[in-house]
């Protein structure tokens, strides 16, 4: 498959004014003032696939939403390039939007005071969506979101999950080939979270939609996405399939012990520095164990022994 999106070594640095302490320091500071520089999005480089399906994942203030907006065309990048498609976003807007969907869970782009649907029409308008595709589009999303109840009421009466569903229709309406999906999941209860992961999974499957998608839910991660780029700091960490990074620490065995006082413990062994046969005797030869069980390592534990910096990655780079 040929790559839809390339990145190449995209900086967005901010520059935040320092804000002096005291009566002379912040009058001084009027005419001298004092800047940060936050390095946003530090070098970014990485290639996505017709058809794939990208978790895009990383602690508070990575450096996620700042990729996203440069890009869906938001934001341009300090340095570096971004090819979407054949086009440069944040230089051919106009054209280049109308092949995007974009979803920031955090801001509804949803008309406040007006009923939902019409917001969709609003849309129809703007994108000059075909009526047939427009119908048929509407009818699909509202059935496949379970919207039918809501759908007639102005969206500042509406429930989180609500919205937020209305807020991922209208984003995808004019089949778009590629949607940016920002924590379209965020504050979500579990029956809405599943939702939307079917919906995601449903457009990627049957409509071969490209999808980005950040969250900080693992089991989004774990049930949608096929691949997992990690960023910290505002740089790319890890780059691979969800199988390859639970395999890289397959040697990392948590083991369950439950001992004859019904007392349980979990321990945490590297099978490369101690084979398992060994585990196994230590165990057994030196304490009161009834029962061990042996689990596997689950992406949800990885993911935060990377996040504090407990496992060391080197970006895997992929297509680099
Ligand atoms: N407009 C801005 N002006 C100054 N600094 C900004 C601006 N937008 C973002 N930043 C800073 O850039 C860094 C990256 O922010 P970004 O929103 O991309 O993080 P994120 O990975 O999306 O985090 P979260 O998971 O919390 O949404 C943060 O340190 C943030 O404070
Ligand atoms: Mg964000």
């Amino acid at each position: 498959m040929e790559n839809i999106i390339e990145v190449k070594n995209i900086k967005r640095y901010y520059k935040i004014a320092k804000e002096e302490k005291g009566f002379w320091a912040s009058l001084k500071s009027l005419v001298n003032k004092k800047y940060e520089i936050k390095k946003a999005v530090d070098d970014i480089s990485f290639e996505i696939k017709k058809g794939e399906i990208t978790g895009f994942i990383g602690k508070n203030g990575a450096g996620k939403s700042t990729t996203i907006k440069m890009l869906s065309g938001i934001l341009y990048p300090d340095s570096g390039t971004v090819k979407i498609d054949g086009y440069i976003p944040y230089k051919q807007r106009k054209q280049y939007v109308k092949n995007i969907g974009v979803v920031f869970g955090q801001k509804s782009q949803l008309h406040w005071d007006l009923p939902l649907i019409e917001s969709f029409e609003l849309m129809k308008y703007i994108y000059k969506i075909p009526k047939k595709v427009y119908e048929e589009n509407l009818k699909k999303f509202v059935e496949l979101l379970d919207m039918e109840d809501f759908i007639n009421q102005p969206v500042r009466q509406l429930s989180l999950g609500q919205r937020m569903r209305g807020d991922i229709v209208a984003a995808l309406l004019h089949s778009p080939k590629l949607v940016f999906l920002d924590e379209p999941t965020i504050g979500l209860d579990v029956v809405a979270k599943e939702k939307i992961r079917e919906f995601i999974k449903y457009m990627n499957k049957n409509e071969q939609t490209t999808i980005i998608f950040t969250t900080h839910d693992m089991q989004d991660i774990e049930k949608v996405c096929e691949r997992l780029i990690i960023i910290d700091q505002g740089k790319k960490v890890y780059d691979g399939t969800i199988a390859e990074i639970k395999n890289k620490y397959s040697n990392i065995k948590n083991i369950e012990v439950m001992y004859e006082d019904g007392s349980k413990e979990m321990k945490t062994f590297d099978i490369n520095k101690i084979p398992m046969n060994q585990v196994m005797e230590k165990l057994f030869t030196e304490e009161s164990i009834k029962d061990i069980s042996i689990c596997e390592p689950e992406i949800d534990g990885i993911i935060r022994d990377i996040y504090e910096g407990k496992i060391e990655l080197n970006a895997d780079t992929k297509g680099e």
